[in-house]
């Protein structure tokens, strides 16, 4: 069932064709540039932009694939969580779309489509437990199938990709921090005393990161030398020096750590033997280690995305949005945006029948 997928819940601006779990073609624009000098995401400068690059990208798509916009059976969106003002730019699109090729118009949730992305690169079976870090994102889920997710835990305050980028802001690297404390990373051995691991003396699955991030604050104020004079000093060959590099590797491992225990915490308390690791944060090398060798200790069936697939992307929306609309679940024009914090309904509408 051709489905396309439209992601601009964030900075990304992102469309892709699947069809039967297989990606036929992506294309995508990352906004990073436009709000890197402001050290996060500037909402109103995010929808613009989503707003000027979405035609070019549809463009590039149909050429890519050379598919023609009669032949979409779906258009799946991105409704939320994310920000409004983007995502109301990406439903516009769908609707106009939606209306004008008599597809079905499927609003899919962002974090659910983060879950079921791996789904793109092998076979997932149910029930499952997911584990999603992203940037506004820390939650644990017992993923009974790919329309039943019950959330077990969440974060109470910052998400781990937010703690990261954090972090990176405050040693001054550049936005989004995420993926260069990462790298940095491999530049030294972590003092596993350097910092914390938050929120783990209770039987909780839920999360809290604040505290971690005030450490790293206090970390750096004590060492003020730390400090990178400016973002636009790190160049992709950039090599930081060894304190620098055990401070990244030390709050890597303080994450990792501590989304392994709850992870942990989570096996034992629902018996569940396959995980779902998803989410842009799934993409760090010191969780990636951490969660195989829980998996290892614990026999579980570990499902990992591949690194583009942890990231917002839409083939991840398209995927999701043809796995709803072949279980008869579809959404009418009334379709709403669903901004961060907010509880995503359940409001499907039954599949009409299919358009000749
Ligand atoms: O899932 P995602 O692309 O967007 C959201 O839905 O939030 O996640 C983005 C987050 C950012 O906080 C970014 O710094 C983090 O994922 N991230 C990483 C890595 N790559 C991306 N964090 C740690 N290590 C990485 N390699
Ligand atoms: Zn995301």
């Amino acid at each position: 069932m051709l489905s396309l997928g439209i992601e601009t819940s964030c900075d990304e601006t992102a469309l892709a064709f699947v069809d039967n779990g297989q990606v036929l073609g992506e294309v995508m624009f990352s906004q990073v540039d436009k709000h890197s000098i402001f050290g996060g995401v500037v909402p109103e400068i995010a929808s613009r932009e989503h707003l000027r690059k979405l035609r070019p990208l549809w463009e590039n798509l149909l050429e890519q694939t050379n598919l023609s916009p009669e032949e979409i059976k779906v258009v799946a969106v991105a409704r939320g969580p994310g920000l409004l003002g983007c995502l109301l730019v990406g439903l516009g699109f769908a609707k106009g779309l939606a209306l004008g090729t008599g597809a079905l118009l499927v609003g899919v949730n962002h974090l659910h489509a983060h879950l079921l992305a791996p789904g793109l690169e092998q076979k997932l079976d149910f029930p499952a437990l997911g584990l999603l870090v992203s940037g506004g994102h820390t939650n644990i889920y017992r993923i009974n199938s790919p329309l039943d997710f019950e959330l077990l835990g969440r974060t109470l305050d910052d998400a781990a990709g937010e703690a990261f980028d954090k972090a990176a802001r405050t040693l001054n690297l550049p936005y989004p921090g995420g993926i260069y404390i990462d790298r940095f990373s491999g530049f030294a051995e972590p003092d596993p005393d350097m910092f914390p691991r938050p929120y783990l003396d209770n039987q909780s699955l839920d999360f809290s990161f604040s505290g971690l991030k005030t450490a790293v604050v206090n970390h750096v104020r004590d060492h003020p030398e730390l400090v990178r004079p400016s973002p636009l000093d790190i160049t992709p060959d950039y090599r930081p020096d060894h304190e620098l590099a055990r401070v990244c590797s030390s709050f890597s491992l303080a994450v990792a750590e501590t989304l392994q225990k709850k992870l942990h915490r989570a096996v034992m308390a629902t018996g569940l033997k396959r995980i779902i690791l998803a989410g842009g944060v799934a993409a760090n090398s010191t969780l990636r280690d951490r969660i195989r060798e829980l998996s290892l200790e614990l026999d579980l069936h570990l499902v990992m995305p591949g690194l583009e697939l942890c990231t917002d992307n839409a083939s991840m929306i398209a995927y999701c949005g043809e796995i709803l609309a072949l279980h008869g679940l579809c959404h009418g024009l009334d379709l709403e945006a669903v901004p961060r914090g907010q509880k995503i309904p359940r409001d499907y509408s039954l599949v009409k029948p299919e358009k000749n």
